[in-house]
């Protein structure tokens, strides 16, 4: 998704911008500009591409001002060109904008404003809104973004600054994120706190409708009547070098080697390992509550929806309650039947993405009671529940998700204990799950051990031109979440699939050039598996085994076998995962893929 950064204060305003937008090269982009303003008048510096090509037109040309706008645009309307990159201006270049989202009915607003003389050079929703502020403004540029807001539709985070006003950023909110973040006679906005936190650590996130005036004294929030607001001021507590690669090659390595931790960090508080008891003490989830509920309903999006499916299998194993997992897409526009029968909780690593924002409106407007498993605190999702269950797997930077997933599945299962000891089933974790709990953080640093056999397969499968991923039960999701992985860093295709499921249909595709990952942990499932496998080598296919004991049958079967450590049936994706992780990561570095920001992807997706 788009970035966008501004200053107001008594410093150069341009080194500032471009290390803010640097923080936000990982939400992907495809150009990226400057503006700031000097003696009255903008200097405004743009270019396609990369950070890197901005910063190389920026040196030996000035960029004078103490206030700026940043961005990196992600191409929506309008190919990533010069012309189009942000910031975008008015007709008299008095007014500069930057933005994220899209305006849905800019079409219709350029050809008004185009009779009433305006006049366009790029092919941007933004561009427009330059113009309908620079139509609303008399003299006063909060009661000017505010008025523009209200004639343009859809989903959007907008940063205006103006040389008719100098020394203010507006900023307004519907939709994608942006904060405030409040420094000592300077001020920044943002639309993520990690491009913030070298300044400051005190921001405001701004809730959907919210405008913002703010000058290097201060910020003042308002709604679109221009009535103030009382946001309050949260502190980032996660420090400047979580949101580094601590000498890692690329953000994704250094978060694939942070499970452990991360898994730790979100465990610790949510269950006593000695006693078992769950501390989960949420209202969704007392015993009173649980009781009026007939069924889980589990919205997200991407990996956070394969988090879902390993949910489904917990809580019905566990509390024997009814699941049901929806993409946020499909679900916000299906008519479907929710209740306050249904207890709805969202999935999201960013809380941003729009569809899982808007699913979650749709199962609150049906009447159901709305809870969220989310890793960025103040996120929108974070504050639209009733209930937040946090993962706290700390700034997740690189595109494809991994230590979110992983803490999220550590979520779910305490979620789904919870649950079954509200139900009277078990009241507290049995010595077993409680052991297995506490262990799962050094199981899953045993399973990071595996990296070299994985490097290995990786040069040797990396010119594979498609990859089959199998699972059974809770490793079907693990199978999807594999296939996931490999195509969206390495650009490879590849499918997941329920193992039993190969015979009706994806057992065609398999040839001696197919390498066909199969997940196969020492549980019930076994037997079924070893056929798949059989089925697999009948056809000359390549069989990759993810195993958790040596097997002899297995070996005398596959092509190649890695051994993930054992745990409880539960708890083994999270350790199931993370050798595919380190396949896919280790796969794309040797194709050359740009591994943390890959192609046509987004971080957090925060439009339709
Ligand atoms: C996962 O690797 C992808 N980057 C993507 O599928 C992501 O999981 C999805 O966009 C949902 O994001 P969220 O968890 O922030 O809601």
């Amino acid at each position: 998704m788009c970035g966008i950064v501004g200053y107001v204060g008594p410093r150069q305003a341009t080194p500032l911008l471009l290390e803010g937008l640097k923080r936000l090269e990982y939400r992907g982009y495809d150009s990226a500009g400057i503006a700031t303003l000097s003696n009255g008048g903008f200097t405004i510096h743009r270019t396609p591409g990369k950070l890197g090509n901005l910063v190389e037109k920026l040196n030996g040309s000035a960029a004078p001002g103490a206030t700026g706008v940043g961005h990196t645009r992600w191409a929506t309307h309008g190919r990533p060109t010069e012309l189009n990159a942000h910031p975008q201006t008015d007709c008299t270049g008095k007014f500069v904008v930057v933005h994220n989202g899209i305006f849905e009915n800019f079409a219709e607003r350029k050809v008004e404003l185009a009779k009433k003389g305006h006049t366009f050079r790029s092919e941007t929703d933004t561009e427009v809104f330059a113009h309908e502020v620079e139509e609303a403004f008399r003299g006063d540029l909060l009661a000017a973004v505010r008025a523009a807001v209200q004639k343009l539709t859809g989903a959007y985070a907008v940063l205006v600054t103006s040389s008719r006003e100098p020394g203010v950023l507006v900023a307004a909110r519907s939709g994608p994120p942006i904060v405030l973040g409040l420094g000592q006679g300077e001020n920044f906005v943002a639309s993520d706190p990690v491009a913030l936190v070298p300044w400051t650590r005190d921001v405001i996130f701004l809730e959907d409708g919210d405008v913002a005036r703010v000058d290097a004294s201060g910020a003042r929030v308002v709604d679109h009547s221009g009535a103030g607001l009382d946001r309050p001021v949260h502190r980032i507590v996660w420090d400047a070098v979580a949101a580094e690669k601590g000498g890692y090659r690329h953000f994704m390595a250094k978060e694939i080697h942070e499970q452990p931790t991360a898994i730790a960090e979100t465990l610790g508080g949510k269950v006593s390992l000695e006693t078992g008891e769950l501390y989960l003490d949420s209202p969704l989830l007392s015993p009173d509550r649980v009781a009026t509920f007939d069924r889980v309903l589990l919205l997200a999006c991407g990996t956070s929806w394969h988090a879902g499916l390993v949910g489904k299998f917990l809580i019905e194993g566990m509390a024997r309650i009814p699941v049901e997992v929806d993409y946020g897409s499909e679900f916000r526009y299906r008519r479907p039947v929710v209740n306050e029968r249904t207890l709805t909780l969202g999935i999201s690593q960013s809380g941003e993405t729009a569809d899982t924002v808007a699913a979650l409106s749709e199962a609150r407007r049906a009447g159901s009671p709305i809870g969220a498993i989310v890793n960025s605190p103040g996120s929108q999702i974070a504050r639209m529940v009733e209930a937040v269950f946090a993962t706290h797997a700390g700034p997740e930077i690189g595109v494809a998700s991994t230590k979110a997933f992983s803490t999220q599945l550590a979520v779910l299962y305490l979620i789904a204990a919870k649950l079954r000891a509200s139900r009277g089933l078990a009241p507290v974790l049995s010595p077993e799950e409680r052991q297995a709990l506490a262990h799962l953080p050094r199981a899953v640093g045993a399973a990071l051990a595996v990296e070299g056999e994985l490097e290995e397969l990786a040069r040797k499968y990396q010119h594979a031109r498609d990859f089959l991923y199998l699972g059974r039960g809770l490793h079907y999701p693990v199978a999807l979440e594999g296939a996931l992985k490999l195509k969206e860093i390495s650009y490879i295709h590849a499918e997941g699939y329920p193992a039993g499921e190969m015979k009706h249909g994806p057992i065609a595709l398999i040839d001696e050039n197919m390498p066909v990952v199969v997940l196969a942990p020492h549980d019930s499932w076994r037997e079924k598996t070893l056929s798949n496998l059989r089925e697999v080598k009948s056809r000359d296919g390549i069989a990759i085994v993810l195993g958790t004991r040596p097997d002899p049958e297995v070996a005398a079967i596959a092509d190649h076998v890695v051994l993930v450590p054992e745990t409880i049936a539960e708890l083994q994706p999270i350790l199931s995962v993370v050798p595919l992780q380190l396949f896919a990561y280790h796969v794309a570095v040797r194709r050359g893929c740009d591994v943390d920001q890959p192609r046509n992807l987004a971080k957090s997706v925060t439009v339709e």
